[in-house]
């Protein structure tokens, strides 16, 4: 299964709302589409949302109308506005539309193939570093993991939410495979379920023992000393290490500082906002009230009651204990040695 794939000028994006059931592609023709899927998550986790709107703007730049350049750019910077005003709270999805306009800024082109071409190929570039990148975070954060641990995590930060191996779900792969003999708790996620759907998913698939709780249960987990440690992937992390992940995040955070527990947060550079001094400058996404209201399209709560449906939160840079990134792992104070990633 993987999450996105370009096949002869059109793109193929896993529907991840009819996971674990059914394996669908929807098969993308123009940028609308990619959009779309972004919205409703069918494709979904950050560097995947990344990759996706990138080769969304190859399609959109295919379709445009090839006789004036000047236009041309616009048209495609026009696209890329729309495909990035899909999701907030994904850093990846700016971070991967901004590296496909700087490189046509950069690059004079004077030929529509070239620049497509070009365009392409940059898509293709950032879909094969994310898988390498999450190979190498797996390398790094297994340092962390000792023999025999038993590990929490949230969400989906796997093969399905990247370009494959996963951030979090990436470093118990490479635990696993260094045959720690770890097995893994996740989250089932409320709203919308990524953990009891994916990452369970994903953990039977690779035959690493999981264990589904809701995520209500967390605390109780802890109480009983029956998880070592804390893993999540991330959305976006500011300059100070504040992290937006899943809403429920924050709350396993204050969770395993109560209980002396390591939270490790596993992400690639390009979820790092350089730029964003702290966590209260990261914009979160709201979504319907009918995924609060709803579980599996049954409605379980009275008709017309008011909902919150924040997707995200933030937990603060004092309850990680380290952040690990495909060029190693970073210790507090954040500020300095996330900005040292960036220089190596
Ligand atoms: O709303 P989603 O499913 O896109 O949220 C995904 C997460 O919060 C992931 O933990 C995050 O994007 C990291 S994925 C490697």
């Amino acid at each position: 299964m993987q999450s996105i794939r370009w096949d002869n000028g059109e793109l193929f994006i896993l529907d991840q709302t009819k996971l674990p059931d059914y394996v669908e592609y929807i098969c993308c023709k123009d940028y609308q589409t990619v959009f779309e899927a972004i919205c409703r998550l069918s494709v979904r986790g950050a560097p995947a949302i990344g990759a996706a709107a990138a080769y969304g703007l190859v399609l959109g730049a295919m379709a445009l109308p090839k006789k004036d350049l000047t236009n041309f750019i616009s048209q495609v910077e026009r696209i890329a506005g729309v495909l990035m005003s899909s999701r907030p709270t994904a850093v990846n999805l700016k971070w991967a539309i901004d590296r496909m306009l700087s490189g046509l800024a950069v690059n004079k082109f004077n030929n529509y193939d070239r620049i497509i071409n070009f365009m392409l190929q940059e898509a293709e570039l950032i879909y094969q570093e994310d898988l390498e990148n999450n190979k190498n975070i797996g390398y790094y954060g297994n340092k962390l993991i000792p023999p025999g641990a038993r590990i929490l995590t949230h969400c989906n930060a796997g093969a399905l939410a990247t370009a494959g191996y996963g951030t979090a779900l990436g470093v118990i792969r490479a635990a696993a495979e260094a045959d720690k003999k770890i097995m893994v708790y996740a989250g089932e996620t409320r709203p919308l379920l990524q953990g009891a759907r994916l990452t369970t998913l994903e953990m039977i698939n690779a035959k690493i023992p999981v264990t589904l709780i809701t995520d209500n249960m967390a605390g109780y987990l802890m109480y009983l000393k029956k998880a070592d440690l804390i893993i999540i992937g991330a959305d976006r992390i500011a300059a100070n290490g504040d992290t937006a992940n899943k809403i429920g995040t924050y709350g396993l955070a204050v969770l395993a500082k109560a209980h002396g527990l390591p939270f490790y947060v596993a992400a690639p550079l390009s979820t790092i906002d350089i730029e964003l001094e702290s966590g209260s400058d990261i914009p979160i996404e709201e979504r319907s009230g009918d995924e609060v209201t709803h579980i599996a399209g049954t409605r379980v709560a009275p008709p017309g009651v008011d909902v919150w449906n924040p997707a995200f939160d933030i937990t603060p840079a004092e309850l990680i204990t380290s952040i690990i990134t495909e060029k190693g792992i970073a210790v507090p104070p954040y500020s300095k040695s996330l900005r040292k990633l960036f220089e190596t």
